[in-house]
């Protein structure tokens, strides 16, 4: 294995973990908050009930052939009506934190402004049920279902103007008016690059509008892949930033919360020492990470993506880079695996530039001898993530290098996401629920993530495990588990603890028992 530029003498992939009772909750600095993730269209159902409205995914996922297995959040977890369990099963895991996000269709299920008050029933129940048991909630105010009103309006058109900026400032308003006295930790959108990438580039991922054919996907052509997934970016990075300014000049000093983003990125290893796939795996990491995180500590996109997205990519206006500049008080992080970045300077027919062409990189699981990034996490069919805990690590090296040690110490991380989903499909209960494997990883992340903390002065102040329940995998729905409990999605929805369930309890507190 290539030493790791950033000088690490303990984050070789050569170095997986031996034991898994090394480390525990004690290792981490006291005030780490430990948790899980979830979000409402993946895991609430009762997509009808109480006045909630249509968002994009419940049009999308009821198109066939859109969804893996052609199943759809209509029930899913049905969390809606399980909650009370579900806070249980936190509370047997003794987590501090608990990851939700708040469906905007349920709160405001059309355009004249009302609030629907059973949704808002809804949200305060959860909330007050999780201070009781004294865990905290972070709450993402946007995890991908736009209304389907919105979506509709001509004017408006979802994220494709920057009319949707006022729609979401008042979606994000009623949130923090309804409950920000008591949620001290908001998020204001979830993973911008699956927003923009999926939903207009490859249009795997609602609202399902791409005008290039990603694999073995058959779509109609509707949107514009080349332009698209910018313009989205961009509004979507608008509404944030106006989002954290309301908050911080109206409610910030009264309800003493902060908030912060939810941004993914892999990491990406260069191919071979190669500069030319030295400054692909770079561009890589600019395209998916500094395409949301310069604008905001830098104020614009970068150079990188300037140069070949040119004027596709908008721009910022004087006032947009001030607003954008310091947006957040904590910055949260998906991480989920690595791929190998590789130069590719192949001339293309200007009209078939878009994202993934821009960037102008291959990007492999395998490195040049052949060797997989880290242990295959998903069936070979549709997964994509690879056991790489060092690339955290780096990517984490990455942040501070490019962005200052100094901000991190101001502008803490989180871990928002991380987690794998089965090997296999369709495992049997049993072996799903002996899900060693998911240990492996997830204990492999948190050796790393205390490295990170412990010797690279990374202020980083908790960690999420995506996900407490086998729920509703976006295109993928129910087929790909990333839950550290099982669900029983084909039966009654019972929920049985998995072996990672159980280890990341005993992890927690060393004493668990959860029958
Ligand atoms: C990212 C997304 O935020 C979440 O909704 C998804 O289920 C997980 N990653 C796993 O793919």
């Amino acid at each position: 294995f290539r030493p790791c530029r950033f000088m690490h003498s303990c984050c070789s992939p050569a170095e997986k973990p031996q034991k898994f009772n090394k480390i525990h909750r004690d290792s981490f600095p006291e005030n780490f908050a430990f948790g899980v993730s979830t979000s409402a269209y993946q895991v609430e159902g009762a997509v009808s009930t109480d006045g909630r409205s249509m968002s994009i995914w419940d049009s999308f996922s009821h198109v066939r052939g859109n969804i893996y297995d052609n199943s759809t959040g209509d029930v899913t977890c049905d969390h809606y009506h399980r909650y009370k369990e579900d806070i249980q099963l936190m509370v047997a895991l003794g987590i501090d934190a608990y990851r939700l996000s708040i469906s905007w269709s349920r709160i405001l299920p059309d355009n004249t402004g009302r609030v629907n008050q059973a949704g808002a029933a809804f949200y305060n129940s959860i909330i007050n049920e999780l201070l009781h048991h004294g865990i905290e909630p972070y709450v993402t105010l946007y995890h991908w279902d736009m209304p389907q009103y919105l979506e509709n309006d001509p004017q408006v058109k979802g994220w494709r103007t920057r009319k949707i900026i006022t729609h979401y400032v008042y979606f994000a308003t009623t949130c923090f008016r309804l409950f920000g006295d008591r949620v001290k930790n908001w998020i204001t959108v979830n993973e911008i690059l699956n927003i923009a990438v999926s939903g207009y580039g490859t249009g795997t991922r609602a609202p399902g509008r791409c005008s290039v054919i990603s694999g073995t996907q058959k779509r109609v052509y509707i949107g514009d892949s080349a332009t698209e997934p910018y313009l989205v970016a961009h509004n979507v990075l608008l509404s944030h930033a106006a989002a954290v300014k309301l908050y911080r000049e109206q409610f910030q000093s009264e309800q003493k919360g902060r908030i912060g983003i939810a941004l993914n990125s892999k990491w990406y290893e260069p191919y071979t020492e190669d500069k030319h796939n030295v400054s692909a795996a770079q561009r890589c990491l600019e395209f998916e990470l500094a395409w949301f995180l310069d604008p905001i500590f830098f104020g614009d996109y970068p150079v990188s993506m300037r140069i070949t997205a040119g004027s596709r990519l908008p721009s910022f206006t004087e006032d947009d880079t001030k607003e954008l500049v310091k947006s957040v008080d904590f910055l949260g992080i998906n991480y989920y695996t690595a791929n190998y970045a590789q130069n590719s300077d192949e001339e293309l027919d200007p009209s078939l530039r878009w994202y993934s062409t821009d960037r102008q990189a291959s990007v492999s699981s395998r490195g040049a001898d052949g060797e997989l990034i880290g242990e295959a996490m998903g069936p070979s069919d549709g997964g994509w993530i690879y056991d790489c805990p060092w690339g955290l690590r780096r990517l984490l090296a990455w942040m501070q290098a490019r962005y200052g040690k100094e901000e991190f110490q101001d502008c803490p991380i989180l871990i928002t996401e991380n987690g794998c989903s089965d090997p296999e499909l369709n495992l049997s209960v049993k072996k799903a629920k002996q899900d060693e494997w998911r240990i492996r990883y997830l204990h492999g992340i948190l050796q790393h993530l205390l490295d990170t903390i412990r010797n690279d002065g990374c202020n980083i102040q908790g960690y999420f495990i995506w996900s407490l329940l086998d729920n509703f995998e976006w295109d993928k729905g129910q087929a790909f588990r990333f839950g550290i409990y099982y669900v029983h999605h084909q039966w009654n929805l019972n929920r049985d603890p998995k072996l990672s369930a159980r280890w990341y309890g005993y992890f927690l507190t060393r004493s668990n028992n959860l029958n």
